[in-house]
C-alpha cells in the first residue's frame, strides 16, 4: 500500500494518472473530498464493490454513494433524472449534495445493495475530481473508515482504519466541511432527506419548494444506513442535547470520579484535573463539523469517556446533532 502525498489544490497529474490505473484494474484508492475521505473502487465492477464492503467491514446491505465529475457521467448512473433534480444539480453540484436517482442495470448491483436506485454526487474536491475523470468511470466511495467508526477526515485517520486493506492512499491533507454530504431521495415528487448534510433543508427547499426532513420514520426505511450506530469511537459518548454550564460542569465532574474524561464543547470549563481534557469549539456548525470527528477520535486515544456539548439544531447544526446522537450512548437534556 502507498500513502502519496497530493496537493489539494493543484494535484499531480503523474500520481492521479497512477490511482486512476489502480481504479481501472478493479483496486482500492482512498482520496480526499471536501466533506470526508472516501474509499473508492469502479461503480460498474462487482468484484471491485466487493472490495469495498471486505475493507470497512460494512453490511452488505448499506449501500454506496457514486461519485461522478460530470453531468454526462452521472447518465452511466442513473435514469430518469427529473427537473427537480437538474434544478438541483445545477444549484450545488459541484458539492456535498447525494441524490438518490433511479438506476441504470450497468451499476455494479452491490453499490445499490439491492435497491432499485443509486445515490450520486459530484464532489467539489480537486483531487476527487481529477481522480474520477482521469479513471473515466463513477467511483463509489464510502467514508473511508472502518464500519461504525467515525468519518475519517485526515489520511492518518485512513491509515489507522484501513491502512494495509487499500492499494493507495491520496493524503491531501485535512478536508474543510469535515461531516458527509446531505442524502436527499428524489423518487418521489416532494424530495425526501434521508441523512442531514452540510447543504441544509432550507437550501434545498429554495431550489425545489417542498422537502420531506429527516425526521420522518419512512425516511429510515429508505436509508439503510441512517439503521446503523455510526460514528462511534471505542469511547462512551454521553451528548449534552441542552445544559446550562452547571450542569455541564456537573456531568464532567461525575464521569471523573471513574476515570480519564473528555470535553468537546462550546462553554470553557474551570476544571482542574489531570485526568480532563477539553477540546473547547465556537458553538456554531462550521467549527464543529470541521473538528467532530477527529476530536473524538483523538480523545478516544486517552479517554473512557467523552462528554458532548449539543448545539443549536438550525441550518447545519442538524447535520451535527444527527452525528453527535448516533455517536452518544446516552444523551441528556436538561
Ligand atoms: O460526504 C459523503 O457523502 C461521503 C464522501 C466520501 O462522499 N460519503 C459517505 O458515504 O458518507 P457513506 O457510505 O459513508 O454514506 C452513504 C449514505 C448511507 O447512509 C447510505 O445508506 C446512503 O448514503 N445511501 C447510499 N445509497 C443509497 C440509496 N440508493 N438509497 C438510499 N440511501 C442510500
Ligand atoms: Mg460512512
Amino acid at each position: 500500500m502507498q500513502v502519496i502525498q497530493i496537493n489539494p489544490d493543484r494535484p499531480d497529474a503523474q500520481v492521479i494518472a497512477q490511482a486512476a490505473a489502480i481504479i481501472r484494474k478493479g483496486g482500492l484508492v482512498t482520496f480526499p473530498t471536501e466533506t470526508v475521505y472516501g474509499l473508492g473502487a469502479d461503480a460498474m465492477s462487482e468484484a471491485a464493490i466487493r472490495g469495498i464492503f471486505a475493507a470497512k467491514g460494512r453490511p452488505a446491505d448499506n449501500p454506496l454513494i457514486v461519485h461522478v465529475s460530470s453531468r454526462d457521467m452521472l447518465d452511466l448512473i442513473a435514469a430518469d433524472v427529473s427537473d427537480k433534480a437538474e434544478a438541483l444539480i445545477d444549484a450545488y453540484w459541484p458539492g456535498p449534495l447525494t441524490l438518490v436517482l433511479k438506476r441504470k442495470p450497468e451499476v455494479a448491483p452491490s453499490v445499490s445493495a439491492g435497491l432499485t436506485t443509486v445515490a450520486a454526487r459530484m464532489p467539489s474536491h480537486a483531487i476527487a475530481m481529477a481522480l474520477i475523470s482521469a479513471a473515466r468511470t463513477p467511483i463509489a466511495a464510502p467514508s473511508a473508515n472502518r464500519s461504525g467508526w467515525p468519518s475519517p477526515t485526515t489520511a492518518a485517520h485512513v491509515a489507522a482504519d484501513l491502512g494495509g486493506r487499500v492499494d493507495m492512499i491520496l493524503d491531501g491533507g485535512a478536508t474543510d466541511i469535515g461531516i458527509e454530504s446531505t442524502v436527499l431521495d428524489m423518487t418521489s415528487d416532494a424530495p425526501i432527506i434521508l441523512r442531514p448534510g452540510w447543504i441544509t433543508e432550507d437550501e434545498i427547499a429554495a431550489v425545489v419548494g417542498t422537502v420531506t426532513p429527516t425526521a420522518a420514520p419512512d425516511a429510515l426505511r429508505r436509508s439503510p444506513g441512517t439503521r446503523y450506530r455510526h460514528y462511534s469511537p471505542r469511547a462512551r459518548v454521553v451528548l449534552i442535547e441542552h445544559g446550562s454550564p452547571m450542569a455541564v460542569e456537573r456531568i464532567c465532574k461525575q464521569h471523573l470520579k471513574t476515570g480519564a474524561v473528555g470535553f468537546i464543547g462550546h462553554t470553557p470549563l474551570a476544571i482542574d484535573d489531570a485526568n480532563f481534557h477539553a477540546m473547547i469549539l465556537r458553538a456554531d456548525a462550521g467549527a464543529y463539523a470541521g473538528r467532530l470527528y477527529s476530536a473524538l477520535r483523538e480523545m478516544d486515544q486517552y479517554v473512557n469517556t467523552i462528554v458532548v456539548e449539543g448545539i443549536n439544531e438550525t441550518g447545519a447544526g442538524a447535520a451535527v446533532m444527527d452525528r453527535l446522537r448516533r455517536a452518544a450512548s446516552e444523551t441528556i437534556r436538561e
